[in-house]
């Protein structure tokens, strides 16, 4: 007799062996398992046999008030096609519904064929497709050893490297433009290039808030992330920043098919500049932009899909 209940600390064994190299590239669930258990705003919900041992488990949370994120669902290899999995997506749903959601969403890698298929039969559909881009800098970057700034305190009025030295040697037109801090009047203007132009419609809505999470863009985000100070513009478009050491994560990029090519290679200047090990972000899956991230020398996998229910 299969039960669902909460995750316990107890249970985190069971899990670690239940997620080992679930994917080509490992898996994660087994690392993040005990923070799932301390949110707020999020649960660990796993299957339990009748001797209450894990056999399955899986993450929900409200990502909005309204927004609910389903993630790290795994089953047991020997535990699997018998209804366990779709029984805790279930149990999510009623989780998520309990708290006033209206929509459940999730994602898997497009050639998840086992995951596709169940959430198909659970009745969601695919909204959107997304990929993960990622660029490396040189080792010492521009700031040969020097400690590195904040990204926001690069527009404090301090000196830029000159152009030679942001170049690392390459041989590089000169700069067309670059990306400053943006005021929350700009909230504007890039909610409005964002929900008309082929991003939003693309992306159904959506923005990747945090990694792999996808919740629906408000111009109240853009407001609030320039207040922040994580939100840059140049002419070509606009680019939400969160805060990280080594990385530079771009939350969303806002651009058009015509401007994309400025504002990516805008993007990897404010990298160059920053002396970040690596940008990366999470892009709807449009051609043009695709291309422009290519162009870029931006690396692009782990192409996913997003689906969508409705809660009722
Ligand atoms: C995806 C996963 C969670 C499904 O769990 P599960 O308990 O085996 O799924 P269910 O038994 O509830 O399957 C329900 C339906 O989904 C479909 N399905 C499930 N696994 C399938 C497979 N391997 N191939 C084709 N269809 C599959 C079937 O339609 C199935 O109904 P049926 O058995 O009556 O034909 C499980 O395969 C798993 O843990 N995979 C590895 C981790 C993973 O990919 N997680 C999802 C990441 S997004």
């Amino acid at each position: 007799m299969i039960e669902i209940r909460r995750g316990r600390l107890e249970d985190h064994e069971a899990i670690a062996a239940i997620a080992t190299d679930t994917f080509e590239w490992g898996d994660y669930v087994a690392s993040v398992y005990p923070e799932w258990l301390e949110e707020a705003d999020g649960e660990a919900l796993v299957a339990v046999d009748e001797n209450d041992q894990a056999i399955a488990v899986v993450h929900v949370r409200l990502l909005a008030p309204q927004e609910g994120w389903i993630s790290g669902a795994r089953v047991a290899g020997d535990h699997r096609r018998q209804g366990v999995g779709s029984l805790l997506n279930q149990a999510a749903q009623s989780w998520l519904q309990n708290r006033g959601a209206v929509v459940a969403r999730l994602t898997t890698e497009e050639d998840n064929k086992a995951a596709r298929s169940q959430v198909e039969k659970l009745g969601y559909r695919p909204v959107a497709n997304f990929i993960h881009g990622h660029r490396s800098f040189p080792p010492l970057g521009v700031t040969n050893g020097r400690p590195r700034p904040a990204l926001a305190e690069r527009a404090n009025g301090r000196p830029r490297p000159a152009l030679a030295e942001r170049a690392n040697g390459r041989p590089r037109p000169a700069l067309a433009e670059r990306f400053d801090l943006a005021p929350a009047a700009e909230a504007e203007p890039a909610f409005v290039v964002f929900s008309s132009g082929g991003l939003a419609r693309s992306a159904h809505g959506l923005f990747a808030s945090d990694g792999w999470n996808f919740r629906r863009l408000h111009h109240a985000d853009l407001v609030s992330a320039a207040r922040r100070r994580q939100l840059w513009t140049c002419p070509s478009g606009w680019v939400a920043i969160r805060p990280s050491e080594e990385r530079m994560w771009v939350s969303l990029l806002v651009t058009s098919a015509e401007d994309s090519r400025g504002a990516i290679r805008a993007l990897v200047d404010l990298g160059e500049e920053h002396g970040v090990e690596s940008m990366e972000l999470i892009v709807p899956r449009i051609g043009w932009l695709e291309e422009a991230l290519a162009s870029e020398w931006v690396m692009l996998a782990y192409p996913n899909v997003v689906y969508e229910r409705p809660l009722p």
